[in-house]
């Protein structure tokens, strides 16, 4: 039996404790749990305007947890310097607009392409996994093996949503079947991740080849009703194959 990856994200942990400017709930203490109950990583986003995770619940995640930490971050020369310094063993870096609700969309990656470069090439000398979160594209595919990331994340969000509105998937569940083909074929690790719930998750862990989900706003969502573990336990349930 095949085992797809469980990656946690707990940003939203966070996005609670700051809507009340408290000191509780705990991200560190969602990641430790998270850890306790099966998660293969956990992931946080260090957004520009920290609006939920913050450097302090880096570090302290960073030197608690025993499980990777998968640490995304938008391409610019703070996060780089964050980066380096924390070493997390996975980066994940994603396109990042100020006045967005969530991740929208996949990274550009003809834009500012030098510094995309350097910034891949520096991180993956401090021998941490670089991701990049693209759209299901053969071309992001192809773009992402000559940039020298190790993995790609796909953006799972268009597909989710047409999921969630029992609207017709078909085209955006093809598209990704083949952006993962060319992927494994490139020898890129593939990941999927955005807009993930128990039931698209489900019908994208059929698709051969994709090793990690990410999986947070309706993993958070569901425990308020049933608990962090029983949450955890049901998608590795549908993550083993
Ligand atoms: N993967 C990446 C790269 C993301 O940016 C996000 C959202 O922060 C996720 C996965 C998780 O998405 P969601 O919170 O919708 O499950």
């Amino acid at each position: 039996m095949k085992k797809i990856r469980l990656g946690v994200n707990i940003d939203h942990v966070a996005t609670v404790r700051n809507a009340r400017g408290e000191n509780y709930p705990s991200p560190l203490r969602a990641s430790l749990l998270a850890e306790k109950c099966g998660a293969d990583s956990v992931t946080i986003h260090l957004r520009e305007d920290r609006r939920h995770i913050n450097e302090l619940d880096l570090k302290k995640i960073i030197k608690k947890l025993k499980i990777p930490l998968n640490l995304e971050i938008a391409a610019t020369e703070e996060m780089l310097k964050i980066a380096s310094k924390s070493k997390p063993p996975f980066i994940c870096i994603v396109p990042e607009k100020r006045k967005e609700i969530t991740t929208e969309g996949g990274l550009n990656l003809n834009h500012n392409k030098t510094f995309l470069k350097k910034l891949i090439n520096k991180l993956r000398n401090k021998n941490i996994r670089v991701s990049l979160f693209i759209e299901p594209s053969i071309k992001d595919i192809n773009e992402a093996k000559s940039l020298k990331a190790d993995c790609v994340e796909i953006h799972t969000g268009k597909l989710c949503n047409l999921i969630n509105k029992n609207k017709d998937y078909k085209n955006e569940i093809n598209k990704i079947k083949k952006a993962v083909r060319k992927g494994n074929k490139l020898g890129l690790e593939v990941h999927a991740g955005h807009g993930l719930t128990f039931n698209s998750a489900k019908i994208l862990s059929k698709i051969d080849g994709i090793i990690e989900f990410n999986i947070g706003h309706f993993l958070i969502g569901e425990s308020i009703f049933v608990g962090l573990p029983k949450t955890i336990r049901l998608f590795k349930k549908i993550l083993k194959r």
